[in-house]
């Protein structure tokens, strides 16, 4: 199962870059076809899948945002290429503004991709059971 959902993980962060591209096309093209359901909709169920994907990777490996620097990476990318997508699709002006956005969105992805294969980060150093343990003890040893 772990496997499956990690693969679903690849293939749904894989289409939100195409769609991305797409958009980015048409949109400095000026294109009406921007306007497409699909490709306004279609994005927004990928994240919202990804999101459930992540929930899931993360509870089976133990690894929390916030509490492990690999899961908080991972998510600030992600938080990061969302921002850096929605950039470059709605709030930037200009065209300059929208290339810089779309480097910032490619650079974002690949870092989140990269950091995916860092398996030497992957390490869970937050092991609360032994501070609980330790601390029992002490209590143990005062009483
Ligand atoms: C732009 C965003 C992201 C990209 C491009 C991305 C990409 C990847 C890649 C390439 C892998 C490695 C798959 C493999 O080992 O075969 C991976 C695994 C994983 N990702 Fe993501 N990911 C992203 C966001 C996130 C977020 C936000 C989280 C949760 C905080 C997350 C959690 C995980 C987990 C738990 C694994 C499995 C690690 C393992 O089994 O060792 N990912 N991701």
């Amino acid at each position: 199962m772990y496997m499956i959902v990690k693969n679903i993980h690849l293939t749904i962060i894989s289409l939100t870059f195409i769609f991305f591209i797409i958009n980015f096309v048409l949109t400095i093209k000026g294109s009406d076809k921007v306007n497409n359901k699909i490709l306004k909709i279609g994005p927004h169920i990928l994240y919202t899948l990804f999101i459930l994907t992540f929930i899931y990777l993360v509870s089976v490996i133990n690894l929390y945002p916030f509490v492990n620097g690999w899961a908080s990476s991972k998510l600030g990318g992600f938080v990061l290429y969302i921002l850096s997508i929605t950039f470059a699709l709605k709030w930037a002006k200009s065209t300059v503004w929208r290339i810089v956005s779309f480097i910032s969105a490619v650079f974002w992805f690949v870092m989140s991709a990269r950091l995916g294969y860092a398996d030497h980060l992957k390490v869970n150093n937050q092991d609360t059971n032994v501070y609980i343990e330790f601390g029992q003890s002490m209590l143990t040893l005062i009483c």
